[in-house]
């Protein structure tokens, strides 16, 4: 494939963008090998999600996955893609005790995890609150809202949001709280689609989606989602190769190929014994 590496991006050139009607385009990548993947392409910006937690680690939810986690997945991220520019999400429970945790923490992920910015979930007073925390310290951060995966258990699932007038107001106010609060970048989840364009449009930063329909201005979808490397089969994913069977296959030539003697061969092999001279 032929590398397509754009410039290093940055909080101000995302919000030109916007202006100018560029889409933004966002992955997830959670070690070297998805972030050298990912850097030999055009993509905006990296995502280090909570989610490798279940795409990765094999947990059941995101809200087992530790600062420890997200650093050393960060800093391996980021040694993959020493061009593009990375945020990190920031784990359940490391912004919601006080704020000097919460800073703590952000500052972490960018020194330890070496990220150019951090993520978090939600549109509390709280969380609201930890977003200024964390502008506060000169850390560029993107807010989280609609279906924010750590609210799972107050959810009871993983369910479309902003369904009923007051929670499609809820998150709307939410939106406009984040930008006030001083984020750089604003990721909606799962929400209608005519709740994704009112955002996006009530808003000078820019909005990226997941399953908010086509009116943001930018989409992220999950490295593994996109490449058939995960079980995971949501509405709003595409996917764009189907690696899992691909890997299965591959795999399983192998096994064949020992088994039957015609692996390794003559031209793996180190000194060969001809047979001939043998
Ligand atoms: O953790 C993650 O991958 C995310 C995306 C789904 C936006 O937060």
């Amino acid at each position: 494939m032929t590398a397509a590496v754009n410039k290093m991006h940055s909080p101000q050139s995302f919000a030109l963008m916007k202006q100018k009607g560029q889409m933004i385009t966002m992955i997830t990548a959670y070690d070297y090998a998805s972030g050298s993947a990912v850097a030999a392409t055009d993509i905006d910006v990296i995502l280090v999600g909570d989610s490798l937690g279940m795409v990765v680690l094999g947990l059941d939810s995101t809200m087992k996955v530790s600062m420890e986690d997200m650093i050393s997945h960060g800093a391996a991220t980021v040694r993959g893609a020493p061009q593009k520019f990375v945020i990190i999400d920031m784990p359940y429970m490391s912004y919601h005790l006080s704020a000097r945790e919460t800073r703590i923490n952000a500052a972490r992920l960018v020194n330890e995890g070496t990220g150019h910015a951090v993520k978090l979930e939600g549109g509390s007073a709280g969380r609201i609150q930890a977003i200024r925390e964390i502008v506060d310290m000169e850390i560029p951060v993107c807010a989280h809202l609609g279906l924010t995966p750590q609210s799972v258990l107050r959810y009871g699932g993983y369910k479309v949001q902003g369904k009923t007038d007051a929670a499609y107001e809820e998150i709307f106010q939410a939106a406009l709280a984040t930008q006030e609060a001083g984020a750089f970048m604003l990721v909606l989840e799962a929400i209608p689609e005519s709740l994704g364009k009112k955002i996006s449009e009530a808003l000078s930063i820019p909005t990226i989606g997941i399953g908010a329909g086509r009116y943001c201005d930018g989409q992220v979808l999950v490295y593994h989602d996109l490449l058939g490397y995960s079980n995971m089969s949501p509405k709003f994913v595409k996917r764009y190769n189907d690696l899992n069977q691909s890997i299965s296959g591959s795999i399983m030539q192998y096994s064949k190929e020992v088994r039957e003697g015609s692996f390794p061969g003559r031209e793996h092999t180190y000194y060969p014994i001809d047979k001939q001279e043998g």
